[in-house]
């Protein structure tokens, strides 16, 4: 038996769920996390670390790279925004937590001809308050037969080069102090090898005039298809993405962020 009597009891009794046999593969996998500290949050289970054994009941689960609606609604449970943006929707998981939180949001995707990376197709400046992105990563899942679909690119600087102008573009439609919420993961390619693209998110945002407003969010990646895979190389799996949280400094000017 593992001794959970250190662990937040928030966690240990969700951990006490998610190891059983039929949830996970075939034995029971524990992790002792550090205690949080209590604080005045709304939601303090939100801390650097994050696991949430169900999706809940947003989106559509057999979307290709569809994420948990759970993450979403604990930062909009903290930041508390008006208007919130998905300008890369997938199955519309960000627009289904909104609707059941009540906050008003607007949606986008390729799949219905928008661009998230052109900056004519773009939402007006300060407009959001909140901008929730889970963007395709370079070549790992090919979403539209569109080449302006972000993971089509055909190589890695042209990807970069247009996830640049995506962070440009987002930044410059957030208010004032408004958010940028970007949930995304390294991995390795075939042919490029190691694709660091939460350190390029960051070098992005930064050179866009965002600041990072909290902690980086590492979220425990449950129920993610290559977890079932066999591979014959040896390898280190990487088993979280992470969601960086930006600000648009609070005395920026319209020209700032552009
Ligand atoms: C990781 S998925 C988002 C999944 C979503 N979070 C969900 O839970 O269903 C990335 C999305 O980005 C979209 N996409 C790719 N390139 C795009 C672009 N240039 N403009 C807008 N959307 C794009 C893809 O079609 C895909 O739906």
């Amino acid at each position: 038996m593992t001794n959970t009597a250190s662990i937040n009891p928030f966690y240990a009794s969700r951990l006490k769920r998610v190891a059983t046999r039929n949830e996970e593969r075939d034995r029971p996998v524990y992790a002792r996390l550090p205690l949080a500290p209590k604080n005045a949050s709304p939601v303090p289970h939100l801390t650097s670390l994050y696991h949430f054994h169900r999706a809940g009941e947003y989106g559509n689960r057999s979307y290709p790279g569809n994420c948990g609606g759970n993450l979403i609604k604990d930062l909009l449970a903290f930041f508390k925004p008006g208007w919130v943006f998905d300008p890369m929707s997938g199955s519309g998981t960000c627009a289904d937590v909104c609707k059941e939180m009540g906050i008003p949001c607007l949606s986008f995707d390729i799949h219905q001809g928008f661009d998230a990376c052109d900056p004519r197709e773009f939402p007006e400046a300060e407009t959001f308050d909140f901008i929730w992105s889970h963007p395709a990563y370079w070549r790992q899942k090919l979403y539209a037969d569109d080449e302006r679909d972000l993971s089509r690119s055909p190589t890695l600087d042209h990807f970069l080069s247009r996830y640049g102008q995506f962070i440009r573009n987002s930044a410059r439609a957030l208010k004032p102090g408004g958010k940028l919420a970007v949930l995304m993961g390294d991995y390795c390619d075939k042919e490029a090898g190691f694709v660091p693209l939460t350190y390029w998110t960051k070098r992005l945002a930064f050179a866009a005039g965002l600041r990072q407003c909290c902690t980086d969010i590492i979220r425990f990646s449950h129920g993610a298809s290559s977890s079932r895979k066999v591979y014959r190389s040896s390898f280190i799996p990487g088993l979280h993405d992470t969601c960086m949280v930006f600000e648009r400094p609070m005395h920026s000017q319209k020209g700032d962020c552009v």
